[in-house]
């Protein structure tokens, strides 16, 4: 196993039913993420994005192929090995509206992360107040409950619930995709610092490469369950290679804040 290797994804494949009913999502998707790394995956809508994402915290079974964290099989993992799994790869859930727990305020849900038996806030008071911090939200959020919170804040609180039990890997799903624009591109900066910061290894998916962009060092276009294109995230924004990477690079909207496309179009006539 290598150690620079963080996640290791081999002729994956997936599908959903069972005999005449079933759809094979993705076909033999292999790809790496090396430690300290983004990997932005983009494809429209039903391309398989989240089916991979769930491969990658075990949430599917392979039809096929591997998927390897750390050098241990995601999903042939049993009893301590797979709690295990559980703590070393994160999701962070899309919608920042029912991703916590309405009864209970913002410590208790991060100290139920910290501490998932013993989920008391003044155990891990400096803890919690330290990670809020490190998402950019004032200590006293600790007693707050979630209506209290906007949606970019409860944003904030998943990302620092995801990452303060120190996964080897965070998986993003479309996080940003429910919030305003302004704040998708807090939390986009955000998740662009805490990166470097803490040197996360992350996949991160989103259907708009501007979004992308923002966040990743490789990208990797998914088009119906297969990879198209891959590629170091400068190269393949000044020269895309697949005729489907181009067309998702002239859809993308215009999002304030970013910086789309970096080249002026040679074919525009
Ligand atoms: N549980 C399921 N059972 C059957 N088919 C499913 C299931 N989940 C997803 N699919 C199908 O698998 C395909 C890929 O879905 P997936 O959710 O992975 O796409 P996606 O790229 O994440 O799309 P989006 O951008 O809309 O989130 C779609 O055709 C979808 O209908
Ligand atoms: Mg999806």
């Amino acid at each position: 196993m290598d150690e620079a290797i963080a996640v290791e994804v081999r002729d994956l494949e997936v599908g959903y039913g069972w005999g005449g009913n079933a759809t094979r999502i993705l076909h033999g998707i292999t790809m790496d993420v090396a430690r300290g790394r983004t990997v932005g995956i983009v494809g429209e809508s039903g391309s398989g994005k989240s089916t991979l994402a769930k491969a990658l915290v075990g949430l599917v079974r392979p039809t096929a192929g591997s998927v390897k964290v750390g050098g241990v099989h995601v999903s042939s993992a049993r009893g301590a090995d797979r709690r295990a799994m559980r703590r070393k790869v994160q999701m962070i859930p899309q919608d920042p509206y029912s991703s916590l727990d309405p009864r209970r305020t913002i410590g208790e849900a991060l100290a139920e992360a910290v501490d998932p038996r013993r989920a008391k806030v003044t155990a891990h008071r400096d803890e919690i107040v330290h990670w809020l911090e490190t998402v950019r939200m004032p200590a006293d959020t600790i007693d707050r409950y979630p209506h209290e919170c906007s949606g970019g804040q409860r944003q904030r609180v998943a990302i620092a619930r995801g990452l303060m039990i120190r996964p080897e890997v965070v998986i993003a799903d479309e996080i940003t995709s429910a919030l305003d624009v302004s704040v998708q591109a807090e939390i986009l900066n955000l998740l662009a610092s805490l990166r470097r910061e803490l040197d996360l290894t992350m996949v991160f998916i989103s259907h708009n490469l501007a979004v992308i962009r923002h966040v990743s060092d490789e990208v990797v276009v998914l088009y119906h369950g297969d990879i198209v294109e891959q590629a170091p995230a400068a190269d393949l924004y000044q020269r895309p290679r697949h005729e489907y990477t181009r067309t998702l690079l002239d859809s993308v909207p215009g999002a304030p804040g970013f910086d789309i496309r970096p080249r002026p179009r040679k074919d525009a006539s």
